[in-house]
């Protein structure tokens, strides 16, 4: 059954979150971020961490954490436990950020996704984002592939055209991002 999304709330992430987010971090990834991670990501000036909660219950079902950049967020983190899956959580947190976008700001939303990561894939493709590029090598520990994913904000006036899929090294990668 489809979640009523009037009964979802996209709200700040607070300290109080802190053991529910670590649990569903545990639940959904196969080297989950620590406790120290989450502070360390929360505590940079550019990072932003939201949770999705049921209002009845105030249950918090997921979570995102993303960064902001000049023309672009980044989402760098984006989960909703299992048993909620497929009811419109994550879409709750999507429209939380495209709704953040704006033509004379930022126009752009990013997110590197492990090449194993499928049903991410097939979450953000379902919002419009595009695979524009492979990272060979990205992810620390077992040194998986990341696809890097964007959507943008349709053009106003002239049909930009997406840049050719670019398949890069890490170090490249980096350069190419900046
Ligand atoms: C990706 C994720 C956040 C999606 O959350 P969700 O609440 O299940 O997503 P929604 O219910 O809002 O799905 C919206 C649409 O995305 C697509 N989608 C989502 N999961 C999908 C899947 N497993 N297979 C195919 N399409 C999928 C569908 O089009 C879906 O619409 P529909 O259910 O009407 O067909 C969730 O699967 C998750 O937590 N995955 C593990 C963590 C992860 O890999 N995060 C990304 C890297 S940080």
């Amino acid at each position: 059954m489809k979640t009523d999304y009037s009964a979802l709330h996209v709200r700040w992430m607070i300290r109080r979150d802190q053991d529910r987010v670590l649990e569903i971090e545990k639940d959904c990834f196969a080297s989950p971020w620590t406790r120290g991670d989450f502070e360390r990501a929360i505590s940079t000036r550019n990072k932003i961490g939201m949770v999705v909660e049921e209002l009845d219950e105030h249950q918090v079902l997921g979570f995102m954490i993303y960064e902001l950049f000049g023309n672009r967020l980044n989402l760098a983190r984006i989960a909703v436990e299992k048993r909620y899956r497929r009811e419109g959580v994550g879409s709750a947190m999507i429209r939380k950020l495209l709704s953040k976008l704006g033509y004379f700001r930022r126009t752009m939303i990013t997110a590197k996704l492990r090449e194993s990561e499928l049903e991410a894939q097939l979450f953000f493709k379902s919002f419009d984002f595009r695979a524009i590029g492979l990272l060979r090598g990205y992810f620390d520990g077992n040194g998986e592939d990341a696809y890097m994913m964007r959507y943008r904000l349709p053009s106003r006036c002239t049909r930009k055209r997406e840049p050719a899929f670019i398949c890069l090294d890490r170090d490249d990668w980096k350069a190419w991002e900046k």
